[in-house]
């Protein structure tokens, strides 16, 4: 019997099967189109691009593993979280998806929280551009022929697994990420609902992310040669999803991932908020548990800029900064290229280059972007401790923990050993198939999220420590300066 664990990416959608004991047999992957970007800080994705992808990533590891993808009996999904993804009466997608990284909904956001003075209260979070509810509020206002016409809003593997089954349903960390969930409670919440003008029928029905959410259509189980009824589970929003890969489920367990966003995640013994630093507390993909996390827009995605910008791959800048490291460099970087989350909440926070010179190279560019990221990273491991957390202990995953550089920035600057997985990429696939595997054999998840071998730990670098404390204040004193200069 094998569990196929989907993840459906920003930039693209992973297929993962594992068998029984929840070792790895395959994988396959397919690109997503690119978000567009119609206005400064807007964000959006055509949900019917996520589908195409998660058909040529089933498709083709079917064609590498037929008869173990014939053989799946779970289906888990994970996906980027708090896209709003709008549907009218017959399932019709009323407009692009407004992705997790568009920041147009700031001033709805401060009318949602002056309309319901307990919202933060009940929803444990700020109201922030980024999670779903403030996005509809904005359709309200600006495109009120479209929001009449919602009939149900779906995050994007809800919106996958819909196709999927024909089912509306969500779980419970995808959920807490809408601001409509009462996160202590683990219920959709009516006075939260309402302050953005909806109702209970808008919602997917609630299930958790390691229980049955509905099965597998006959025509795609016949697509993929699988035979019998095979279940699909809640799954996960991908942070969490990549928890559940890494095995992050009990108390102070964590991860530092460095993906399109940053994330610095920890498990929670119980619903713990902090909306003080702007941190998310969240439900977590197994019953009774929660988990907080630091969220910064633009991690890979700084990198991602740079190499647009200077016209060198990814992973040419940073060996180029690795070759030639010798500690903080000059140039300091913002990292705020999409708005931030935690901890300024400012979804009008621009990035910012600060200390070049005419001697200023692309190798050192990059070095200055990996070191932003860390020192943001840093905000965020600074507002989880103000809350009360402590971290045990912490992996690294994400495209760019691949550089051994970004790595020990991270490391140093946290103050922490981190330890990283032989595969340091597997985001939520992982996570999912596990989850697939809770649900269709009843598994008590906390066996079954185990942590996966470790490649390597990497210490903080003491040597550079003082350095690196001085450079992040100069990093925290330029974010209000940066702010007061563009008022
Ligand atoms: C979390 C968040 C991002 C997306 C990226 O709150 O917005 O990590 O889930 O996929």
């Amino acid at each position: 019997m094998t569990y196929l664990g989907i993840d459906i990416g920003t930039s693209g959608v992973k297929a993962l099967l594992i068998d029984e004991n929840g070792v790895a047999l395959g994988e396959a992957s397919a690109a997503a189109v690119e978000p567009t970007r119609p206005q400064p800080g807007w964000s959006e994705q055509n949900p019917a691009d996520w589908w195409t992808a998660t058909l040529g990533a089933i498709d083709k590891l079917g064609e590498k593993h037929p008869s173990e993808l014939a053989s799946v009996k779970g289906i888990g999904l994970s996906g980027h979280m708090h896209g709003a993804t709008l549907l009218g009466k017959n399932d019709e997608v009323l407009r692009p998806c407004i992705l997790w990284n568009d920041g147009r909904s700031a001033a709805e956001c401060a009318e949602m929280e002056a309309a319901l003075p307990r919202l933060r209260e009940i929803a444990g979070n700020i109201a922030m551009p980024g999670f779903t509810a403030p996005k509809i509020a904005w359709v309200r206002k600006h495109e009120p022929e479209v929001f009449s016409r919602i009939a149900k809003v779906l995050l994007p593997k809800a919106y996958v697994r819909l196709l999927l089954t024909g089912e509306h349903v969500e779980e419970m960390s995808d959920a807490a990420g809408t601001l409509w969930l009462d996160v202590a409670k683990r219920d959709w919440s009516d006075e939260l609902l309402a302050v953005t003008g909806l109702t209970r029928e808008h919602m997917p029905r609630l299930v958790e992310g390691s229980a049955v959410s509905a099965t597998l259509k006959p025509e795609l189980a016949g697509r993929w040669g699988m035979s019998g009824s095979v279940v699909v589970a809640g799954g996960a929003g991908d942070n969490a999803a990549a928890a559940c890969g890494i095995g992050a489920v009990r108390p102070g367990e964590g991860f530092v991932s460095l993906g399109t966003s940053g994330v610095l995640f920890v498990s929670n013994d119980k619903f713990r908020p902090n909306t003080q630093g702007a941190v998310h507390a969240f439900c977590h993909a197994i019953p009774d548990t929660w988990h907080q996390m630091g969220v910064i827009l633009s991690a890979t995605d700084s990198l991602n800029w740079l190499s647009r910008m200077t016209g060198q791959k990814q992973a040419d800048l940073a060996g180029a900064a690795e070759a030639g490291f010798k500690g903080p460099g000059e140039a300091i970087f913002l990292p705020y290229l999409s708005g931030e989350r935690t901890p300024h909440n400012n979804a009008r926070a621009r990035g910012a280059f600060v200390g070049l010179s005419q001697s200023t190279e692309p190798a050192q560019l990059a070095q200055a972007v990996m070191e932003g990221v860390s020192f943001a990273m840093r905000d965020c491991q600074r507002v989880l401790h103000d809350a009360g957390t402590q971290i045990n202990r912490l992996l690294a995953v994400g495209g760019g923990s691949r550089s051994a550089l970004w790595l020990k920035l991270l490391a140093t600057n946290l103050d922490m050993e981190i330890a990283l997985p032989e595969d340091g990429d597997f985001g939520g696939a992982l996570g999912a198939a596990r989850l697939a595997l809770c649900a269709a054999e009843g598994a008590d998840p906390q066996a079954v999220m185990t942590m996966p071998p470790i490649k390597t730990t990497i210490a903080p670098d003491k040597s550079l420590s003082a350095a690196y404390s001085d450079q992040y204040a100069r990093y925290r004193a330029l974010y209000p300066a940066i702010e007061e200069a563009r008022q």
